[in-house]
């Protein structure tokens, strides 16, 4: 199946497959006279909270955006950080999860992270690829744009002939083509923009913003997301 045809929801409307943009964590240290390494360090404690919750929700896929191409922007200390948080997160998070049934696959450019941090990402994605409860993926050097150019310069790599360039054939080609399209794309910290994550998977997703800052999310914010979601009528352009 390909991977913009399998995120249809089912007949309850509780959506199976959510993706959420984690935003906030600076303004949330700011608000506390903390360090925005202290904020991110919060932003993966909610993070484990938030896919605990989902587990509880009924939710099957979890695409989180960790880290976005255009990211290494910011100071070098604060990449510093997210990278050490990587590492941590893997460490210290991640296990428990992995305990609780949860399969964990990155999905982004490799190529940029550092060599000891590429091989716990592989490590625990070898580690959990047997476990179905829930389907973690998170977004590390992701950008969507980046993945269209890589899909495409695969297309060609392939001599896939022009005939033969599908949706399907060029979703196939992307970081992670089991991904399934998000049901629902939740932002929090009152941001109302994609910032380049999904871009052709969410083309039907229902968008959610939420003004609670990433650090404060967690069971609640998550259930009022799902709860609106079922509330929108999903037309896919049909009558
Ligand atoms: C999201 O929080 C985490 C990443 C983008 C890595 P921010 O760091 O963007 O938080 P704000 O937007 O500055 O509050
Ligand atoms: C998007 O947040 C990226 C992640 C959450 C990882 P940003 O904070 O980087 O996005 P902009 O700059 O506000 O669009
Ligand atoms: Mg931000």
């Amino acid at each position: 199946m390909s991977a913009s045809q399998n995120g249809a929801r089912d007949d309850s409307g509780r959506a199976r497959s959510v993706a959420i943009i984690m935003d906030g964590n600076g303004r949330w240290a700011a608000g506390r006279g903390l360090s925005v390494a202290e904020g991110h360090r919060e932003g993966a404690r909610a993070l484990r909270r938030t896919v605990e919750a989902a587990i509880d929700l009924g939710v099957e896929s979890l695409a989180v955006y960790a880290f976005s191409t255009e990211n290494w922007a910011r100071p070098a200390e604060e990449v510093g950080a997210l990278l050490e948080l990587l590492d941590e997160t893997i460490e210290r998070e991640l296990p428990d999860l992995a305990k609780q049934g949860v399969r964990t696959r990155f999905f982004g450019r490799r190529d940029r992270i550092p060599e000891a941090s590429r091989e716990k990402m592989a490590e625990l994605e070898r580690e959990t690829a047997a476990n179905v409860r829930l389907q973690l993926w998170i977004a590390f050097d992701y950008g969507s744009r980046g993945e269209l150019v890589e899909a495409v310069r695969r297309l060609v790599a392939d001599q896939v002939l022009p005939e033969d360039v599908s949706e399907q054939t060029l979703a196939e080609r992307f970081y992670a083509p089991e991904l399934p399209d998000p049901d629902l794309v939740i932002r929090t910290s009152g941001e109302q923009r994609l910032s380049n994550f999904l871009l052709w998977q969410s083309a039907y997703s229902e968008l959610v913003f939420t003004e609670t800052l990433w650090p404060d999310f967690g069971k609640d914010a998550l259930g009022a997301a799902l709860d609106e979601y079922a509330r929108r009528a999903r037309r896919y352009g049909a009558r």
